[in-house]
């Protein structure tokens, strides 16, 4: 039995910066799912003893490496109790991605809600009998989804829908959860999400401090009580500027978020940055060219380098024009996304 799917990469609005136990988030998170850098897994099912191993796992056409497996491992054995039913055989993986990893994405998010979406359709036909259609699921297929992405990579939990989610409890809102994701695509106008990304790569090389560390540094920090508000607050603030069209709001409250992240990156004990001087110069850029031509675009920031600028496909061909050059001249490379729905059905 076969299962191949794909999912896209994510980018946040409202950050998700600290966890508890089991990837539980400190803080609600808003993304905007991208379309084009993706992750593709297939996923089969074979009569084999699994003694020696649930699964053997390959990425770009090679068995994963040690490291890769280990952390794999991980999300397998947390896996365990949420399955309906137990794996009556080896669980063989195969995953590639569409972009490269200079492409300055971060591919985990991609990687995890591919592997949940595939893991999770093949325990459905297990239960249901091996249908062939993998088209008919329902809300509770999607949050299960969710759940085992969260259970790899925190922000894995937000790339299975799209173009618009969230993840974390909100104060005051029933329909949020530090489960899963809720995909809030209903409540914005379909106009106001047509986001377009151009992620600059300006620095492609390893992290010189984790996601995961820089999660577990939040647990003491001096901030901690009031990013978590601030992050209470923004989610709104950016929900609203979404419903509004308010293009202004919604760049102050973005950037704010990215700005935020990386200020608690360099508050924590011990410190880091992440950011290079050529991010800070392709922001002042951005800046003065939104002041020039009084157009509705922002920017921001994941765990790394890469300048990630958002504008509504509307004055894409403008923008673009100008990141080219921008890129040109800065000697950079680009890579250009826009929002999507997540995870999709791939041919076997
Ligand atoms: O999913 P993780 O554990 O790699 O954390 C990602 C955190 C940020 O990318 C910095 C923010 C976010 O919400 O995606």
């Amino acid at each position: 039995m076969k299962s191949a799917w794909s999912a896209p990469a994510n980018i946040a609005l409202v950050k998700y910066w600290g966890k508890t136990q089991g990837q539980i988030p400190m803080n609600p998170s808003l993304s905007l799912t991208l379309n084009k850098a993706r992750t593709f897994v297939q996923a089969e099912l074979v009569e084999e003893d699994n003694k020696n191993g649930p699964f053997e796992l390959h990425f770009q056409g090679q068995r994963a490496s040690e490291k890769f497996q280990q952390k794999f491992l991980q999300a397998w054995l947390s896996w365990d109790s949420l399955w309906p039913t137990k794996w009556p055989g080896k669980v063989l993986l195969s995953t590639h991605n569409n972009f490269p990893h200079s492409a300055g994405i971060a591919s985990s998010a991609a990687s995890y809600a591919a592997m949940a979406a595939a893991l999770w359709d093949l325990q459905r036909r297990l239960k249901h009998g091996d249908v062939n259609s993998s088209a008919d699921w329902v809300l509770a297929d999607y949050q299960m989804a969710s759940e085992l992405a969260r259970l790899g990579s925190g922000s894995a939990a937000r790339s299975i829908q799209g173009p618009l989610v969230s993840w974390g409890e909100v104060e005051g809102r029933i329909n949020s959860s530090n489960r899963f994701a809720h995909c809030l695509k209903d409540e914005v106008a379909a106009e106001n999400l047509q986001w377009k990304d151009a992620v600059l790569l300006i620095d492609a090389g390893e992290k010189s401090v984790s996601s995961a560390k820089g999660h577990a540094l939040m647990e003491g920090h001096i901030y901690r009580d009031a990013r978590i508000k601030q992050a209470q607050n923004n989610w709104f603030a950016t929900l609203n500027a979404l419903k509004q069209g308010d293009w202004q709001k919604f760049a102050e409250v973005v950037e704010e978020e990215a700005m935020s992240l990386h200020a608690l990156m360099m508050t924590s004990r011990p410190s880091f940055v992440l950011t290079h001087p050529k991010t800070w110069l392709a922001i002042e850029e951005v800046k003065s060219f939104r002041k020039v031509h009084q157009l509705p675009l922002t920017f921001t920031l994941d765990a790394g380098p890469n300048l990630h600028i958002l504008y509504p496909a509307t004055v894409a061909i403008q923008v673009e024009r100008w990141i080219h050059d921008l890129t040109r001249e800065m000697r950079l490379t680009t890579h250009f996304d826009e929002v999507g729905d997540g995870i999709r059905v791939e041919a076997h």
